[in-house]
């Protein structure tokens, strides 16, 4: 790209600090403003990261520099707020999911194409080595024909390190749509789209004490389920095993493995980008490590994100869009299914249907 774009960062909460570290290592992006509904916190952010402006909603959006929004506030806010930036003329990329619900999503994609905007959504750790390494070795043929995945989340411990965790337990979170968005996102990349999910989904415990050190509030409601167990049944015929839970404290299940044919890919968390993935082809006596495929960009150590502000950046310079609102759309709409199934719903369909994103390009 031969230019930077600026972007508006909405949000300084948590997360705010690994997009504003992970942009700053950017130079195709450029944070010129920050906002949040705690001015106090979002002129501290500005502050702490070099950023000029820091200001209220209102602000960003009337901010003629600003051209991306990045949207990291809270599920339930993103709609409206992906869709009052749409509406002020700006290109959005948000957090997970695109939106509380697939309705709302599906309303803000309309918005992006009648304002002729460009509407993106996390993850993006599937542009990650890990992602495109996997992607690349099922690309060429290296362990067969895949017939069949597992995908695990045990508890994030969300309630024992983010000062106030409420919102992971309402609509909006849960394991399936805060921890989902990571795997799904991760297993369409691979292996395209899902056409139906079967499943059940639990509530082990009805109120959790927060232990965070500098938390705000001592226990939070248990508002949605926190275990869900699902088959998902892709397009190309392939069966995924999953489970998600917030329940689960420990496991020693691998985070995403794909059977093929010919052996097994055994991939990182889908929650970091540049971890190693390893392959045991059929005869092999070990796991071996796939050279990485394309550059990594993540530090080793550290939350980093930015990589699909950086997608969106490029697509609006003529490139693909990988992390896009379609793709995020596929991915909450089979994360919904999960969220309603159960063994009185039988099989539900995904209606919503994307293409593997682009790989990255091989250097
Ligand atoms: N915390 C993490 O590790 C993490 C990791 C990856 C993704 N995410 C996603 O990022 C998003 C934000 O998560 P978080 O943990 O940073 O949340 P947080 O609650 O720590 O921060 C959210 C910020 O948004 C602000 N906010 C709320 N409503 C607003 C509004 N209407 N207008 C402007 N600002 C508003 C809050 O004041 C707060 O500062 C969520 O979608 C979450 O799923 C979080």
């Amino acid at each position: 790209m031969s230019r930077s774009v600026n972007v508006g960062i909405l949000g300084t909460g948590s997360i705010f600090r690994a997009y504003a570290a992970g942009i700053a290592t950017l130079p195709e992006l450029t944070v010129t403003r920050v906002a949040d509904v705690d001015l106090e916190r979002a002129r501290t952010a500005a502050a702490e990261f070099g950023i000029p402006a820091a200001g209220t909603t209102e602000e960003l959006l009337a901010d003629d520099d600003v051209e991306i929004v990045v949207n990291i506030t809270p599920p339930a806010v993103h709609a409206p707020l992906n869709e009052a930036a749409l509406r002020a003329g700006k290109h959005v990329y948000t957090e997970k999911p695109l939106a509380a619900t697939t309705e709302l999503a599906r309303a803000n994609l309309v918005t992006a194409t009648e304002t002729g905007r460009t509407l993106g959504g996390a993850p993006d750790t599937f542009l990650g080595t890990a992602g495109q390494t996997a992607r690349a070795a099922i690309d060429d043929g290296l362990i067969g024909t895949p017939f069949a995945a597992t995908s695990f989340v045990r508890s994030s411990r969300v309630q024992a390190w983010h000062p106030s965790p409420g919102f992971f337990f309402q609509a909006g979170g849960g394991p399936v749509l805060d921890w989902g968005p990571y795997h799904v996102a991760a297993l369409v990349n691979l292996l395209g789209p899902v056409r139906d999910v079967m499943g059940a989904n639990a509530m082990a415990e009805k109120e959790l004490a927060v232990t965070a050190p500098e938390r705000t509030v001592e226990s939070v409601p248990v508002e949605v389920p926190t275990h869900a167990t699902s088959i998902l049944r892709f397009d190309s015929g392939v069966l995924a095993t999953v489970m998600y839970s917030f329940d689960v404290w420990d496991t020693e299940l691998p985070h995403l493995e794909i059977y093929g044919t010919g052996g097994t890919l055994s991939l990182p968390d889908p929650n970091t980008f540049d971890r190693p993935v390893r392959i045991k082809r059929r005869g092999d006596t070990e796991w071996s490590e796939l050279p990485a495929v394309t550059e990594a960009k993540a530090p080793a150590t550290g939350p980093f994100r930015g990589l699909g502000v950086l997608d969106l950046a490029r697509h609006l310079d003529g490139g693909p869009h990988r992390a896009s609102g379609d793709f995020a759309f596929h991915v909450l709409d089979v994360l919904e299914r999960m969220s309603l199934a159960s063994p009185e719903s039988g099989a539900l369909t995904v209606l919503s249907s994307v293409k593997r994103p682009a790989p990255l390009d091989r250097p």
